[in-house]
């Protein structure tokens, strides 16, 4: 190959999911490495509806490592953001040591611009950090030419973002070394493993979070002795149950544990003190919705999962989502017409009879939930190859 002469900034966007814990992380045994109590396992969601995408370039003449994040330039020396560059640069040097890789020493030295988007509004209150670390550390190990093992960079991030290093469905397993080395995240079964899955995710509300994650953990790994409990002695027998659910696609099996499991992790937080609350009264209409519901049909038709905010996730079959859909847009009525309210995978109609209504007999609530995002497991993240998907310009600075 000619030396290059060029100026010109090497460029790399890739695009990364958002992924929903069934067997839910909360507490850390090491805040730096970001090293869980108890493993957990999720579903990677589809990018058509959730994901997101991020451009790095690089180039002799950036004087400084910036990140431009949803349009606005932000703080590059945040200390989770260091971890992740330092890790992706060190195993860059690694691998040029040992001579496997393509990458010279010149451009290991080069500064990196950054830029990240979301094609999901922030404001949503969706995890967005998974996807977000995922994916600047898969774009950084591509233009940096790193290949293989990645979530383990990815989990210093955001400890989630680890698992939205794969597609379908992945497992953080936590691992027991001190240094953190055996703390990875590993794909259980692909995305084509289950293909009548379906995920509806239900925005209750658009304000943001009271008490975050990070700091959230934290406070019930120190009081909550029902966290303690849950680590050490539920969560290893749910891990082989869940496996095992996902493997045979029992479904029954499936929601009934991701909803015990969203349940216990909220009960946590309740046991912390002083005590956090996640759920709000749509949040819990919400589940006492999908309790009745399936207990109209004398099966497990429906299950709920929450995170560290009030938006429910739904797990359903493709044969029962219009029918929920419908459920669901009746008993919380929307201020928007149908078709604002429900974004993404496409919904049949369908008609809800006066038995199932009275069934589930619950009084309307006007409002309480703002949209619905329909969509399904997904794959991992990936290269975007089409150049003019580029978030920077070949200047290397936001377009
Ligand atoms: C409730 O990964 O956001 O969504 O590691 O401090 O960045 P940090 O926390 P984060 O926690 C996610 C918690 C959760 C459950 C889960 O995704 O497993």
């Amino acid at each position: 190959m000619p030396e290059e002469r060029t100026e010109q900034p090497h460029i790399v966007t890739c695009t990364a999911p958002v992924n929903i814990a069934v067997i839910k992380y909360w507490g850390k045994r090491n805040e730096d490495l970001i090293l869980p109590i108890n493993s957990s396992l999720s579903v990677t969601l589809h990018q058509d509806q959730l994901k997101t995408t991020t451009t790095v370039a690089t180039s002799r003449s950036f004087q400084e490592d910036r990140i431009w994040l949803n349009g606005k330039e932000e703080d590059i020396t945040h200390p989770r953001l260091q971890s992740c560059l330092r890790e992706i640069r060190r195993l860059a040097r690694k691998r040029r040591n040992d001579g496997d890789s393509g990458v010279d020493s010149a451009s290991l030295s080069h500064k990196v611009h950054i830029c990240s988007v979301n094609n999901f509004p922030t404001a949503a209150g969706l995890a967005s950090s998974a996807a977000g670390f995922a994916c600047l550390v898969y774009t950084l190990a591509r233009v940096f030419g790193v290949e293989g093992e990645l979530s383990g960079i990815a989990r210093q991030g955001s400890g989630s973002a680890c698992r939205s290093m794969y597609g379908g469905f992945v497992q953080w397993i936590m691992g027991n070394k001190e240094d953190g080395k055996d703390s990875l995240a590993q794909q259980v079964e692909p995305e084509t493993h289950w293909p009548e899955l379906r995920i509806l995710v239900l925005v209750a509300s658009a304000e943001r979070k009271p008490v975050g994650s990070t700091s959230g953990m934290q406070t019930s790994v120190k009081t909550s002795c029902l966290l303690k409990h849950r680590a050490e002695s539920v969560v290893p027998g749910r891990m082989v149950e869940m496996t095992e659910a996902i493997r045979k696609k029992d479904f029954a099996a499936f929601a009934e544990l991701t909803m015990k499991d969203s349940n216990q992790f909220h009960a946590t937080c309740l046991d912390t003190y002083p005590p956090i609350f996640y759920l709000n009264h749509v949040s819990q209409q919400i589940i006492s919705l999908v309790h009745r519901y399936n207990k109209h049909y004398g099966e497990t038709r429906v299950a709920y999962t929450f995170d560290a905010g009030p938006n429910a996730v739904i797990f359903t079959l493709q044969q029962h989502v219009p029918e929920f859909v419908h459920v669901v847009q009746h008993f919380f009525p929307p201020e928007t017409n149908g078709a604002d309210f429900i974004k993404g995978l496409p919904v049949n109609c369908a008609s809800l009879s006066e038995e199932l209504k009275q069934g589930i007999g619950l009084e309307p609530m006007p409002k309480g939930i703002n949209y619905i995002i329909s969509t399904k497991v997904g794959p991992g993240p990936c290269v975007v190859e089409d150049p003019t998907q580029q978030l920077l310009s070949s200047d290397g600075f936001p377009k």
